[in-house]
């Protein structure tokens, strides 16, 4: 087996979402976010959050408040939680960048600003995917929702093609 995210197999013969955000994406956004809503239960994770709440506290159904950091689980509860994004409006979201999809779709429409980003970023693997390569196997896109979020995303333009809104409108 590969290792590379998404083909990735948990012990439960499920596909492991246990692939964490390097920490230099977030020496290039230079946020602090109140709350990672998806995070990991049993490793150090590099996001600068507060709160967190991990799969045992089902972060999909709590409170979010504030600036929220997400790179969901990965598989067919995506939607679910860039939907959840979308609704919450305020903070920045890293995912696959799966350009057809309707979640994707919706999520570009309603993101302030949307990074593209160049090449594959190599995630941080969780304790079930040790030893395996980190490559992940599609591109990675970042949206942000709210002016702040997207000021500090367009700090990171040059790893790949922003864009914004704004710049159609204006
Ligand atoms: C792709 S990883 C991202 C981890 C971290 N947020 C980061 O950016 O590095 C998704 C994480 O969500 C966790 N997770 C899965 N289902 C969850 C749930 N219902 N509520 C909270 N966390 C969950 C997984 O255990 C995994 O650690």
């Amino acid at each position: 087996m590969s290792g590379v995210i998404g083909e990735g197999y948990n012990s439960a013969g499920k596909k492991s979402v246990e692939w964490y955000t390097p920490a230099w994406v977030f020496d290039l956004l230079g946020l602090r976010f109140d709350l990672d809503p998806a995070s990991p239960h049993d490793h150090e994770s590099f996001v600068p959050a507060d709160r967190t709440y991990t799969i045992f506290d089902d972060g999909l159904s709590k409170e979010w408040e504030g600036r929220v950091w997400l790179n969901p689980p990965y598989g067919r509860d995506t939607p679910f939680w860039m939907n959840r994004m979308i609704d919450h409006n305020n903070g920045i979201a890293l995912c696959f960048s799966r350009t057809d999809a309707k979640w994707f779709q919706d999520a570009m429409k309603a993101a302030t600003a949307t990074l593209l980003m160049s090449g594959r970023i190599d995630f941080v693997p969780g304790n079930e995917n040790k030893h395996k390569k980190s490559r992940s196997g599609a591109g990675t896109a970042i949206f942000a929702f709210g002016v702040d979020n997207a000021r500090a995303l367009q700090r990171m333009s040059d790893r790949g093609i922003f864009v914004s809104w704004d710049r159609v409108s204006a």
